[in-house]
C-alpha cells in the first residue's frame, strides 16, 4: 500500500504547484482562459485520481483488516497528511485516525487506542473554527471534547503504563480536556467599512470590503459571486419590467406601481444578495479537504453552514434583506427540500429575492465551464430544461418562465459567457499587490454540490 500513499502525497503536491498558477502576461482574453480552463482540467484529473486512490486505500478498508504493519503504514501516511507546519489533508489524516481508533478497540490495544484517541482529537483540534456570538458552535466541538475526556481518563492508569510515550499522551489529552474552549470567536463589533475607504457611500464601501473578503479567501467563489450578483440582477431587472404584479409583497411593496417605482432599490437588493449569498463560504474553508477531492460528510455537513455563517454576518452588519438570501439559497421554494434544515421560512416579504438569487447560483455554478464543475458543466439550454423541471418546487416558477423567451435566453447564454472570461481573466490578471489573490487555494471542492439542480 506504501506505493499508494506516496502516490496520494505526490498529487496533492503537483495539485498545489499546479494552483501557483498565473497566465504570462499580455496574453489575448481567449488564450488566457484556455490556459485557465486547462490548467482546472489538470486539477481536476489529479483530483479524480486521488479520489480513486482513497476508495482503495481507505474507504474500503475494516478497521477489523488491519495488521502490524498496515496500522505503521497508515499512521505514517495520516502524519504526512497532517504535520503542524505543513497540513495537506487534515480530513483524512482525521479518518485515518478513527479507523486505527476502532482497530485499537478491538484489538485491546490500550496504548494505540490512547495515541489514537489524542492524535485524532488534536487533527480536529487544527481546523480552526469561527463562532459568531456563540450561535454557531464548532462543528467538531465535542468531538474533541470526547477524545481528550477520554484520553484524560486513563491517567488512572498512569503509573501501571510503561510506555513512556503513551504516558505523554495521557497528559496531552489532560492538558488540552482542560482548555475547555477551542474556539476562536469572530470580532463582535460591528466594523464601520466605509469609515476608512476611498468610496463615495456606505453601499460601495461594503461591495468593496466583501468582494476583497471572498476574494483573499477563495477566488472560485468571487468569481462565482459576481457572476451571481449579475445573472440576478439581470432577472430581477426582467421581472420589474414584464410581471411588476408578480412581484407586489416583495419589501412590502403593494402593487405593480410601488414594484415599478422601486425597480432600482429591488435590483439593488439582488445584486448585492448574489454578491454576498456565498459569504459564510470563507467562513467554513478550515473544516474541509482543500485540494479538490470528495468532501467527506462530516466536511459536507461543515459546508452546509456557509448559509447560517453568513447569515449571522450580514444581520450583524444591519443588512437583513442580504442575510436571508444567504440563509435560504439552497432551499427550495416549496421548502420541501434542501438546507438548511430545519429552518425558519423566508419571511415573505424577501421571499422572491431569494428565488431571484437561487435561479442565478445554479445558473452560474451549473454552467461554468471554466474553473469550476468543468467536466460535468452543462449547456445553458440544458441547464434551462432542468430549471422548467424543477419549477414550483425546487425553484419558483415566475423566475423560471423567464427563460420561456427565447430572444431573452439567447442574450443571456452570450452575455453570461462573455462575463464569465472577463472575470476570470481579470482575478488571473491581478498581482497581489493589486489586491489579488497570492496563490492561495483555488479548488472548488464544492463546485460539482452546487452546480446538481
Ligand atoms: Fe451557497
Ligand atoms: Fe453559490
Amino acid at each position: 500500500m506504501r506505493r499508494y500513499y506516496e502516490r496520494y502525497i505526490d498529487n496533492l503536491e503537483q495539485i498545489q504547484k499546479l494552483m501557483q498558477f498565473r497566465p504570462e502576461r499580455g496574453l489575448t482574453e481567449e488564450r488566457m482562459v484556455m490556459e485557465i480552463r486547462d490548467n482546472a482540467r489538470q486539477r481536476h484529473e489529479i483530483c479524480c485520481e486521488n479520489d480513486r486512490l482513497l476508495e482503495r486505500i481507505l474507504f474500503k478498508r475494516e478497521p477489523g483488516e488491519l495488521d502490524g504493519q498496515d496500522i505503521e503504514e497508515l499512521s505514517e501516511f495520516a502524519d504526512r497528511l497532517f504535520l503542524k507546519e505543513d497540513v495537506l489533508d487534515t480530513g483524512i489524516a482525521h479518518y485515518i485516525h478513527r479507523l486505527l481508533l476502532e482497530r485499537a478497540r478491538q484489538m485491546q490495544d490500550r496504548d494505540l487506542y490512547i495515541r489514537e484517541l489524542y492524535q485524532a482529537g488534536f487533527t480536529l483540534l487544527h481546523v480552526k473554527p469561527i463562532v459568531l456570538h456563540r450561535e454557531v458552535r464548532n462543528p467538531f466541538r465535542d468531538q474533541i471534547t470526547a477524545y481528550f475526556e477520554e484520553g484524560a481518563s486513563y491517567l488512572d492508569q498512569y503509573d501501571e503504563i510503561e510506555d513512556e510515550q503513551t504516558r505523554n499522551f495521557i497528559l496531552r489529552c489532560c492538558e488540552k480536556r482542560d482548555e475547555k474552549e477551542y474556539l476562536y470567536v469572530f470580532p463582535q463589533e460591528r466594523r464601520r467599512w466605509w469609515e476608512d475607504e476611498d468610496v463615495n457611500s456606505e453601499r460601495e464601501a461594503f461591495e468593496k470590503y466583501v468582494l476583497r473578503g471572498i476574494l483573499t479567501y477563495h477566488p472560485p467563489t468571487y468569481v462565482h459571486s459576481r457572476m451571481v450578483a449579475w445573472i440576478g440582477e439581470k432577472l430581477c431587472r426582467r421581472m420589474a419590467e414584464i410581471m411588476p404584479g408578480k412581484m407586489a409583497g416583495t419589501m412590502g411593496l403593494t402593487d405593480a406601481e410601488a414594484v415599478r417605482q422601486a425597480e432600482e432599490m429591488l435590483v439593488r437588493c439582488v445584486y448585492e444578495g448574489g454578491l454576498c449569498h456565498d459569504l459564510g463560504k470563507s467562513l467554513v474553508l478550515n473544516y474541509i479537504g482543500l485540494y479538490g477531492r470528495k468532501l467527506l460528510d462530516e466536511e459536507f455537513a461543515c459546508v452546509k453552514l456557509h448559509t447560517v455563517l453568513g447569515s449571522a454576518l450580514l444581520r450583524d452588519a444591519g443588512y437583513e434583506p442580504l442575510a436571508q438570501i444567504a440563509l435560504h439559497h439552497h432551499q427550495w421554494t416549496d421548502q420541501k427540500g434542501g438546507y438548511p434544515y430545519p429552518c425558519d421560512p423566508c419571511p415573505e416579504e424577501y421571499r422572491l429575492l431569494v428565488d431571484i438569487v437561487s435561479v442565478a447560483d445554479s445558473m452560474d455554478a451549473a454552467t461554468d465551464n471554466i474553473g469550476r464543475s468543468y467536466a460535468s458543466a452543462k449547456t445553458f439550454g440544458k441547464l434551462v430544461e432542468e430549471l422548467h423541471e424543477g419549477a414550483g418546487t425546487r425553484y419558483r416558477e415566475e423566475v423560471v418562465s423567464l427563460f420561456d423567451d427565447g430572444d431573452f435566453c439567447r442574450e443571456m447564454e452570450q452575455e453570461l459567457i462573455l462575463r464569465r472570461q472577463q472575470i476570470y481573466c481579470e482575478i488571473y490578471s491581478m498581482t497581489p499587490q493589486d489586491g489579488g489573490f497570492d496563490g492561495g487555494y483555488t479548488g472548488d471542492p464544492w463546485g460539482e454540490e452546487e452546480a446538481a439542480v
